[in-house]
């Protein structure tokens, strides 16, 4: 928070991966008995910020089969300022987990990217979140197709534009195994050719 502050950051968001149900789901996020003391991180966050930075309330949660409900019922569990989309399961698999590599091995890569594009445009088509976290996430280790990716951001950006949601610009990936963002420069050029508010 000193750092924000010192940084002359205008507004400050706080988000973490939210619980998902039936649990152990897996061992990367919250738990759903954690979920009181990262409602306290944030307000003990706005206390420190004693009113210097905004203090933004973000959740992010993940878009699978039937989650419909349960984000609807996150949602309603505080006053959130931003619910973040993300998808990092196909499946029972979090694809983005580095424990898990052995289940690229022999992948049809065109398929691997096409469930994931199609998964994170029926998440945008949603309408449940404000903002589309980590697009490309598929990448992180270095897993992509051969040819032109645009027959997979062209038709994602369609689906994201009518949908209206903000994408998160994500850094995460510089320093991953694919050395570039969530989503990549190319993506970008997509969003330029159509009406988005990102
Ligand atoms: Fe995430």
């Amino acid at each position: 928070m000193e750092a924000a502050v010192l940084a002359g950051i205008t507004e400050y968001g706080i988000s973490e991966h939210a619980p998902v149900l039936p649990e152990p789901f897996d061992d990367w996020r919250m738990s759903d008995a954690d979920f009181p003391r990262y409602i306290e991180w944030i307000e003990r966050s706005r206390e420190i910020s004693a009113g210097r930075v905004p203090v933004r309330a973000g959740l992010e949660c993940d878009w699978l089969p039937g989650c419909e409900g349960w984000i609807e019922e996150l949602a309603g569990r505080y006053e959130w300022d931003y619910l973040i989309g993300s998808v990092h399961y196909l499946g029972d698999w979090d694809f983005d987990n580095p424990f898990k590599l052995e289940r690229w091995i022999g992948r049809n890569l065109d398929e691997v990217w096409g469930s994931y594009w199609k998964s994170y445009a029926e998440m945008a088509e949603s309408g449940l979140f404000d903002v589309l976290g980590h697009a490309d996430l598929v990448k992180k280790f270095g897993h992509v197709p051969k040819g032109d990716l645009d027959r997979f951001y062209e038709p994602a950006v369609d689906a994201i534009a009518a949908a209206g949601c903000v994408i998160e610009i994500n850094t995460a990936g510089w320093h991953k195994p694919c050395g570039e963002a969530y989503p990549a420069p190319r993506f970008w050029s997509w969003r330029l050719r159509r009406e988005c508010r990102w």
